[in-house]
């Protein structure tokens, strides 16, 4: 039977570039024989109003079975003011908690045609394609003790780095089977000279790394690996490092390469009884309501999400390239939505118009 792929389009501009998506996978059936069972369903604001819970049971089973939920944004502000049990935002979370997606993959790829949108100089930058994974689901946002208390009249904040070796050890074995599909070189970032957790990251790294003769490991301090990535960020393909240095390191790299409305991400577990991870995609960008309803919302980021789901969910690795490269095409082509104008004198082309560019590179390759 076919890989199974649930669509969740969530809110605002969620609903338009998921619909570009969804072209995009018909595409691929038609042109390249390369069939999903497709299901879409509801989450979100937009679960909250047909259900009154931002994720339906149902969904979540549905969820559990599929081989990849691809997922659009969540939120809005006609649902600021719900009460925290409901928030649109709480059915991402259980979606991610339940599925225990313990590997947040944020790629920084930047295409040449939006080099001069980098924070950075073009030549730092131009053709970057690195792949960020964050330790998800553990350390010092989780660790006990936590709280704030009062030690001799003063208010003390506590937080807890603690990994046990089981988590370090999942999430670079997650880090490894992706620098297999890449260019088989890994850098792991830890503080290991002044923290304990970070010996053992170390540790358990590189007792990993013997599954994975083929990988190319080194080490790196954070804070370093923070430098590098300004500096020279080219010298790495796949980053491994825990929670909070990859929150930090992982935004960071997102600025290396320009708009929100281009950067995708997936979130991954373990592995199923088929081989395939648990997994989810999604754009990093949110519900855009400023721009919502009006057919100017960037595809791409969605688009590019869909292509990390062939690569890493599918090993359709070869027609992911095929997809990128012809947005890099469109990219280079001139054509732009209105995110990714800057000061260019060009008229932006809408939501589906990308889609059309896109759809019409992938034709003619
Ligand atoms: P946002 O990412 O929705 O928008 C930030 C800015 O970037 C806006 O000016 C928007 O127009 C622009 N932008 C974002 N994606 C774009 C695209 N594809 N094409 C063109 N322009 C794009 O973040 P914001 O405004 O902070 O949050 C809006 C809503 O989205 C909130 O309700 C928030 O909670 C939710 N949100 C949801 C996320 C998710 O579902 N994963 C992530 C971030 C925010
Ligand atoms: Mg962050």
């Amino acid at each position: 039977s076919n890989p199974s792929l649930l669509i969740l389009p969530g809110d605002g501009i969620g609903q338009e570039v998921m619909a570009e998506v969804r072209r995009v996978i018909d595409w691929f059936g038609a042109k390249r024989d390369l069939a999903f069972d497709v299901s879409e369903d509801l989450v979100g604001g937009a679960a909250y109003d047909a259900h009154g819970t931002p994720l339906h049971d149902d969904t979540m089973a549905k969820a559990q079975e599929v081989d990849a939920v691809l997922l659009g944004a969540v939120g809005g502000p006609k649902y600021d003011d719900l009460d925290f049990s409901v928030k649109p935002e709480r059915g991402l979370l259980r979606l991610r908690k339940e599925m225990d997606l313990f590997a947040n993959l944020r790629p920084a790829q930047c295409f040449d045609a939006l080099a001069d949108f980098s924070s950075l100089k073009k030549d730092i930058v131009a053709g970057l394609d690195i792949m960020i994974v964050r330790e998800l689901t553990s350390g010092v946002y989780f660790g006990e003790p936590r709280g704030i208390h009062t030690e001799d009249n003063m208010r003390v904040g506590v937080n807890t780095q603690r990994y046990t070796e089981a988590e370090i050890e999942r999430g670079a074995r997650a880090a490894f089977d992706l620098a297999m599909k890449r260019d088989k070189k890994l850098c792991s970032m830890e503080k290991a000279n002044v923290m304990e957790s970070g010996i053992l990251w170390r540790d358990v790294v590189t007792e990993v790394s013997k599954d994975y003769p083929e990988v190319e490991l080194s080490h790196m301090y954070a804070d370093n690996g923070a430098m590098q990535l300004v500096r020279a960020p080219k010298q790495f393909d796949v980053i491994y490092t825990d929670n909070l240095f990859g929150d930090i390191l992982s935004d960071c790299a997102a600025m290396l390469t320009g708009s929100l409305g281009m950067l995708p991400s997936a979130s991954l577990g373990a592995p199923m009884a088929n081989g395939r991870p648990k997994a989810m995609y999604e754009p990093v960008h949110g519900s855009a309501p400023d721009i919502a309803g009006q057919g100017k919302a960037n595809p791409i980021a969605c688009i590019l999400s869909f292509a990390m789901a062939l690569r890493y969910s599918f090993d359709e690795g070869a027609d992911a390239t095929r997809l990128e490269t012809a947005i890099e095409k469109v990219l280079a082509d001139g054509v732009r939505t209105g995110d990714l104008l800057g000061d260019a004198d060009t008229t932006p082309v809408s939501t589906s118009g990308m889609t059309d560019a896109i759809l019409a590179a992938l034709d003619a390759s």
